[in-house]
């Protein structure tokens, strides 16, 4: 019997931010660093613990809408010529999550300059988008070969030159008072940015529940499933498969709802894979392969550095294992890989075989048990559970794919809609 689950709000979060940013090292912990910068400004103009933990959360988190690699890297480097997109759609991730979404607004305007909020810019929600924009166009400005204490004149030049026109004055204003801190910028500029907002900043002492780690899960599946079409409802189908083959086994109802977390997060570390790749109609070259390989070691070194969601975490990232030890990326063997990770990788392979590929199709009943029946042949997976899956594969299937039905057509009607047609969606979201 698992123990409940206790785990710590602000280091759950901290972890996936840094998780979203790992991508590449041009815009690492660009969102924590953000945070930090936003958390700091709140502080200092004396808002509410609501306000200035919204606007954390907001910041933390707040280029979740720009679903690849790709697109993350242009918007840091300014090239994106359309801001909005990601605003839009991480305004629509955040809302379907009950912590996250009275943030959301802050999500959706963390682009919109100050001229542009007319009669409402000294309204809350304008003051706190405003406080993000300054902190997210900061971070972007700061060049991360060059110490930072040489580039405060710089950087203070840069923020009041766009002063009343795409930044508030005011929030200019309680910028400067901070930028005259030392401790600031070395905080800021730290490698160990991360413990002291973990110790000191918004969250240090409370826990999240059950009920909030699984809804922020959900949120994650779908930016991981979201990158592309191509998984648009991968996480949702393993995770189905899962919960479905841990009753069968007869594992406890804590242990099922715990393997339901672990199939959303199981493919986390994807965020460091580009589209390119992760797209790319012909076969991968090694050097490739050796990309996406990575993705499991991130999905555990970011969850178990959360601490308290170990089974979580191991059965996440294990998907890749094989009996035989020939898996990837601990080379872990039967003997260390428990039920709840044998389960992970047997939905794993059941649900992308059954989906389509860009250089395949999707397959039919009699190829899939084939493919699986020959994965235990081979000691990559365990026998009792394929015989489960196979011993009710009508059920299982048309189960996952009901649930898959439900995420495919939130992809299709709201996120490729709004990727394709940022500007159907403004009038309706205008403050
Ligand atoms: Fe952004
Ligand atoms: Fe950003
Ligand atoms: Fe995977």
């Amino acid at each position: 019997m698992l123990k409940e689950l206790s785990v710590n709000f602000g280091n759950f979060l901290l972890s996936l931010s840094d998780a979203i940013d790992l991508a590449s090292s041009q815009i690492a912990s660009h969102q924590m660093r953000t945070a930090f910068i936003a958390w700091q400004i709140a502080k200092a103009a004396s808002l509410s613990k609501e306000r200035i933990e919204n606007i954390f959360i907001a910041s933390l988190f707040h280029d979740i809408g720009a679903l690849s690699l790709e697109d993350k890297i242009k918007i840091h480097k300014f090239e994106e010529v359309n801001p909005e997109t990601h605003c839009i759609l991480g305004e629509a991730l955040f809302d379907s999550t009950p912590l996250f979404a009275p943030a959301k607004k802050i999500v959706r305007y963390h682009h919109r300059p100050c001229h542009l909020w007319g009669s409402i810019v000294a309204s809350p929600d304008a003051i706190d988008s405003q406080i993000l924009y300054l902190a997210d166009y900061l971070e972007r400005k700061i060049n991360r070969n060059q110490f930072i204490l040489h580039q405060v004149d710089d950087l203070n030049d840069k923020i009041t030159s766009v002063s009343g026109n795409l930044i508030n004055d005011d929030i200019v204003n309680l910028f400067m008072e901070i930028s005259c801190r030392e401790d600031f910028w070395l905080d800021l500029s730290s490698s160990r940015l991360y413990s002291i907002l973990l110790h000191s900043g918004p969250f240090r002492r409370s826990e999240i529940d059950y009920d909030n780690l699984f809804s922020i899960a959900a949120l994650f599946r779908n930016t991981i499933d979201f990158k592309s079409r191509f998984t648009a409802t991968h996480s949702t189908g393993v995770a189905e498969c899962a919960v479905m083959l841990s009753r069968l086994f007869g594992l406890t109802d804590n242990e099922v709802k715990q393997i339901e977390i672990a199939g959303y997060f199981h493919d986390l570390g994807k965020f460091a894979v580009p589209n390119s790749i992760l797209e790319k109609p012909d076969k991968l070259t090694k050097d490739e392969y050796a990309v996406i390989r990575q993705h499991t070691y991130f999905t555990y070194s970011v969850l178990n550095t959360i601490g308290g969601l170990d089974h979580i975490s191991e059965w996440a990232a294990f998907h890749h294992e094989k009996l035989d030890g020939s898996g990837y990326p601990f080379h872990a063997g039967s003997d260390k890989i428990n039920t709840g990770a044998r389960i992970m990788a047997a939905s794993d392979i059941f649900t992308a075989i059954a989906e389509d590929r860009p250089y395949r199709k999707g397959m039919e009943r009699e190829k899939i048990e084939t493919i699986l029946k020959n994965q235990v042949e081979h000691k990559a997976l365990d026998k009792k559970i394929v015989n489960l899956l196979i011993e009710n594969f009508e059920e299982i299937s048309s189960q996952v794919k009901e649930k898959q039905l439900v995420s495919r057509e939130i992809f299709e009607m709201k996120f490729a809609t709004i990727k394709h047609n940022p500007h159907r969606f403004n009038g309706a979201h205008n403050a």
